[in-house]
C-alpha cells in the first residue's frame, strides 16, 4: 500500500516542519509506503526533516521543459536536486485552474522520468460526467491520451515508477466520498485499461478520504492506497489513515 499526501497551498514554515517530523514518527510503525507531496518552496525543509527516514516526499506540479523563461515554473531536475523522488502530475486542480491538458501532462511525465523522478498521475471525471454516466469513457481518454503520449516520449528508456490516483473531482475536499462500488468499478476499469498498454502500476483513490472510511477503502481489490488532502494536514487524524492500510 502507498499513503501519499498531497498538501496543497497549505501551512506555514512552522506548521510544515512540525507535520514533517510527525510523518517522520507515524512512519516507524508504518507498514504502507509514504510520499508526502509539499509546495515546492518546502523541498528543502523535507529533505531536512526526512532523510535518512523511510518517508519519501516530492513537488506537487513541474514544468515540462528542462530549463528556461518560464517566470514562476519549477522544473523537475531543480526537484529532484533537493533529494525529492516524485512529482504529481495532472491533478485535477492544476487541469481546471492552469488548463493543463492530457498532452501536456504527458509532457511533465517525460521531463520528470528524465530528471530521476517517479509520478503519481492523477485522472477523474467531474461531477456532470458522474451524471450523465460518462466516467468511465473521461478517465479512459485521460489514461489513454496521457500514458501513449508519455510511452512514445519516453521510448521506453525510462526506468522510473508510475502510479495511478484516481480522484473523482466531485469528491475532492468536498467531504463527498465516492460509494464502494464506484471506486471498485473505476479501479477495475483503471487497471484493465493500463494493462491494454501494457502498463501496470498501484492505482490509489483519492477524495474525501478519511480516518472513518479509509479501512473499507483499503479492503478493496483493486486499491493498492490512498492519496490524501484535506486529512494529510492532520497528524493523527493521518496518523490512522496510513494504520488502516495494513
Ligand atoms: P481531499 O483531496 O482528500 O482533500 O479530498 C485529495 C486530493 O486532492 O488529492
Amino acid at each position: 500500500m502507498i499513503i501519499a499526501a498531497n498538501w496543497k497551498m497549505n501551512l506555514s514554515r512552522q506548521n510544515a516542519g512540525d507535520l514533517l517530523k510527525s510523518y517522520r514518527d507515524i512512519s516507524a510503525d508504518a507498514s504502507a509506503s509514504l510520499i508526502t507531496f509539499v509546495p515546492a518552496c518546502y523541498l528543502a525543509l523535507a529533505e531536512d526533516v526526512l532523510s535518512k527516514t523511510s518517508v519519501q516526499f516530492g513537488a506537487q506540479d513541474c514544468h515540462a521543459a528542462e530549463k528556461g523563461a518560464f517566470t514562476g515554473d519549477i522544473s523537475a531536475s531543480m526537484i529532484a536536486d533537493f533529494g525529492a523522488g516524485w512529482v504529481l502530475c495532472g491533478h485535477s486542480e492544476r487541469r481546471q485552474y492552469h488548463a493543463e491538458t492530457d498532452n501536456l501532462i504527458a509532457e511533465k511525465m517525460t521531463q520528470a522520468a528524465q530528471s530521476g523522478l517517479n509520478a503519481i498521475f492523477c485522472v477523474g471525471e467531474s461531477h456532470e460526467d458522474r451524471l450523465s454516466g460518462a466516467s468511465v469513457d473521461v478517465v479512459t481518454r485521460q489514461l489513454t491520451t496521457t500514458l501513449q503520449h508519455w510511452q512514445a516520449a519516453r521510448g521506453g528508456r525510462s526506468t522510473q515508477s508510475l502510479v495511478i490516483a484516481y480522484e473523482p473531482i466531485w469528491a475532492i475536499g468536498t467531504g463527498l466520498v465516492a460509494s464502494l462500488e464506484q471506486i471498485s468499478e473505476m479501479h477495475a476499469g483503471v487497471k484493465a485499461c493500463i494493462a491494454g498498454l501494457g502498463i501496470t502500476a498501484p492505482v490509489l483513490y483519492g477524495g474525501s478520504v478519511k480516518p472513518d472510511n479509509a479501512a473499507d477503502i483499503f479492503a478493496l481489490a483493486d486499491v493498492d492506497g490512498a492519496l490524501v488532502g484535506g486529512a494529510s494536514l492532520d497528524a493523527e487524524g493521518f496518523s490512522q489513515i496510513v494504520a488502516a492500510a495494513r
